[in-house]
């Protein structure tokens, strides 16, 4: 080839990479191919359901595209406003105000803002296509190479806006306008994501989450998760590994080599972990009810949990077996005295009668040693039950209790009574670390997590007759 056709050739390849980079969005969900769309059924359903729905969770594995090709490319679409003819979502035919954001002004930079845009100096080689970009994007004050608004063409001819946070920003960053469309990539904290519900409301805009959800069941993922039945209003589409064609066995086989145990769920499966975060994350006010009497039909059963150093402490629940409602009457909570002072101080206060579930474990370390205590406490006069605390099909696994107990916080079959501040205070601290419960302070958690599985042997409370009561006291004189 003579010298100037070569460099007109190499011109136009040039020309031509350029274009396909401006038109980045193009590549994904092709008609046919190893990556069409049709290998995607996560990715449209997400897509689909905004059409029906204002909240959306893509809850999902690691890789598996929350960010490029679920959220930052349907934001795409909805700023352009040109939608493929095969789009299953929501359409808006005007130019939107839009906010995307993420954990920290880095992360947006490095993420979001790179997916979109491209890198510093190449904008246009993102996912907005290069011809839509109807301006220089505004930057960020302080955080070097960041963007904050960017412009971009709509088809009706306008310029939608795309405003770039973060959640470390705080609350108060995400009050005040009003938006039409809100993604956020990573969980964010619950009071930003009820701000951005709020930001959304009066437009009828929307607000679209994707996020691998590492921080177990938090308040933003249980709001997702309790959403059913007639009255839903959030869309959760959960994806894995497997529910995309773009990562190859080896591929998988490599991401979970690198996994910690607690994380594989989450990590491949967008499974909620339960490998951190709150035991209970269930807001208090929830469960916490101002005391009632117990009807005399209610059976009542109390839980103990045996310490030395850590307190011994114990519960008094009541169960409304009609509507299966288990309640929280009263705690009991001391540390370091001798069982017969224990046994006298809950005998006063939850009544002599009590049935009194205890644990297979006297001491941590002590396996074993529940039933040396059990008959301590038994010869102090306390109605311990004949065997240690198991649930009725057997088995006393400590994490199938608590999520008995969490199952039962969520759809309203447990209360606790305000006076139970002890109670609360357990319950706001109890949390998992890598994966593993910390055992700060979970006495009266345990002692109630004890007295549920036993509730088959819980009773009602002996009211003596007025004869009974006269044969005893005449009795008693004697
Ligand atoms: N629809 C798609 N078609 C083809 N490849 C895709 C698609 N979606 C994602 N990918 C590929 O997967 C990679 C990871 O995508 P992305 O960063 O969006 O995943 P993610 O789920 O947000 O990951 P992370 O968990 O790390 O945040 C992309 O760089 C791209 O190579
Ligand atoms: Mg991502």
């Amino acid at each position: 080839m003579p010298k100037n056709e070569q460099i007109r050739f190499a011109k136009r390849v040039k020309e031509l990479r350029k274009r396909r980079a401006g038109r980045k969005l193009l590549q994904y969900f092709p008609a046919g191919g190893p990556l069409r769309r049709e290998l995607y059924p996560k990715h449209m359903a997400f897509f689909a359901a905004g059409a029906e729905k204002r909240e959306r969770c893509m809850m999902a594995a690691n890789r598996v595209g929350k960010t490029e090709s679920c959220g930052g490319y349907e934001m795409v679409l909805h700023l352009t406003g040109d939608y493929p003819e095969w789009w299953p979502g929501r359409r808006f035919t005007r130019p939107i105000k839009a906010w995307a954001a993420g954990d920290t002004s880095e992360t947006v930079r490095d993420i979001i803002q790179a997916k979109l845009l491209g890198r510093w100096g190449e904008f246009g080689t993102g996912l907005i296509p290069a011809d839509t970009i109807a301006r220089q994007p505004t930057r960020r004050r302080n955080v070097p190479e960041a963007v904050l608004d960017i412009f971009v063409k709509h088809v009706s001819g306008g310029v939608s806006v795309l405003t770039l946070k973060s959640y470390d920003q705080g609350r108060k960053k995400f009050q005040g306008t009003e938006v039409d469309v809100i993604w956020l990539d990573e969980e964010p904290p619950a009071d930003i994501y009820s701000e951005c519900l709020t930001r959304t409301m009066t437009t009828g805009g929307m607000v679209m989450l994707t996020f691998t959800p590492l921080s177990g069941m938090s308040e933003v993922v249980l709001s997702y998760i309790e959403d059913k039945g007639e009255g839903k209003t959030k869309a959760l589409i959960q994806a894995g590994w497997d529910d995309v064609p773009h990562l190859t066995e080896k591929d998988k086989a490599e991401l979970t080599a690198g996994l910690r145990p607690h994380e594989i769920d989450a990590r491949s499966k967008g499974k909620p972990s339960l490998g951190s975060g709150a035991v209970f994350p269930v807001d208090e006010t929830k469960i916490k009810i101002d005391p009632i009497a117990i009807p005399a039909h209610w059976v009542q059963i109390g839980g103990m949990d045996f310490g030395w150093d850590h307190p011994t402490a114990a519960v008094k629940l009541a169960w409304d077996r009609d509507q299966d409602i288990i309640y929280v009457v009263d705690e009991y909570r001391e540390a370091q005295r001798p069982a017969l002072e224990h046994a006298a101080l809950i005998r006063a206060a939850f009544g002599e009668w009590l049935p009194m579930a205890w644990p297979h474990d006297g001491h941590q370390h002590d396996k074993g040693s529940g039933e040396v205590l059990a008959d301590q406490y038994r010869a102090h006069g306390l109605k311990m039950l004949s065997e240690m605390a198991s649930f009725d099909e057997g088995g006393n696994s400590v994490e199938a209790g608590l999520q008995d107990m969490l199952d039962r916080m969520i759809s309203g079959r447990w209360k606790v009574f305000s006076t139970c501040t002890m109670w609360f205070e357990e319950f706001r601290i109890y949390h998992r670390k890598d994966g593993k419960l910390v055992k700060l302070r979970d006495d009266l958690i345990s002692a109630s997590r004890y007295g549920l599985m036993m509730k088959r042997f819980a009773k009602v409370k002996q009211t003596r007759s007025v004869n009974e009561q006269s044969i005893m006291s005449y009795e008693s004189e004697y």
